[in-house]
């Protein structure tokens, strides 16, 4: 075999970002880190599950930042906090507060008026989070877990399936579902709805 320059997706290194904050100094590459992360997101899954929870509750900047510290606080020393710096995605770090105050009244608005129907109240409310960007990092995992808590405690209806695939990872999947996405930042929600139950 010849020279491999290719790093396959488990041992793609931290970028300076990545490495910033982590609480656990022994994580090496991104695979270990994903791994992690994915144990620590489950431990806030088991957290949620028994709970109920009201409209009030789940759209609330407290809920919606501890959600996050739950699903990271293991891994990240600013889990659960606002980013303090911009990204070529989400808005200026200074409109976050107000960015999501706005949102998070939208979406008690649309639950307690009947807007939408459930999958697209908590698509709409996932897609918006996301551009928002809340957090310096995991804000794609936190906002699908945002949606399934949405339809399953305000709705009683089972979680979404998100394409049955891990969309932190490069796929064909992770492909459609941000050719979804993109469809959204137009206002066209369907096709993410869609993907969000397939
Ligand atoms: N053009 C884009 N490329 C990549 N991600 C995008 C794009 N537009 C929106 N996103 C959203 O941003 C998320 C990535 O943000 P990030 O904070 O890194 O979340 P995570 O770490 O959970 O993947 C994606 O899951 C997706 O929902
Ligand atoms: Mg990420």
């Amino acid at each position: 075999m010849g020279l491999n320059l290719d790093y396959s997706d488990g041992q793609t290194p931290l970028d300076e970002e990545e490495k910033e904050g982590l609480l656990i100094p022994s994580v090496a590459n991104k695979g270990e880190l994903d791994e992690f992360e994915q144990q620590n997101i489950e431990e806030a899954i088991q957290w949620i599950l028994g709970r109920s929870l009201k409209a009030e509750t789940i759209f609330s900047e407290r809920f919606v930042k501890s959600l996050h510290e739950r699903m990271y606080g293991e891994i990240w020393k600013w889990a659960g906090q606002f980013r303090k710096s911009d990204k070529n995605l989400g808005i200026d770090k200074w409109q976050i507060p107000v960015a999501l105050k706005t949102l998070l009244e939208d979406a008690l608005f649309w639950v307690q008026n009947e807007t939408y129907e459930a999958d697209e109240i908590a698509i709409r409310f996932k897609h918006r989070i996301v551009n928002v960007h809340c957090f310096s990092n995991g804000n794609g995992r936190h906002s699908r877990l945002m949606a399934d808590i949405i339809v399953e405690k305000l709705y009683k209806r089972s979680v979404f399936s998100w394409g049955a695939a891990n969309l932190s990872k490069e796929s064909r999947i992770r492909e459609i579902y941000l050719r979804a996405v993109k469809e959204a930042d137009k206002g066209n929600y369907q096709l993410l709805i869609d993907f969000a139950r397939s």
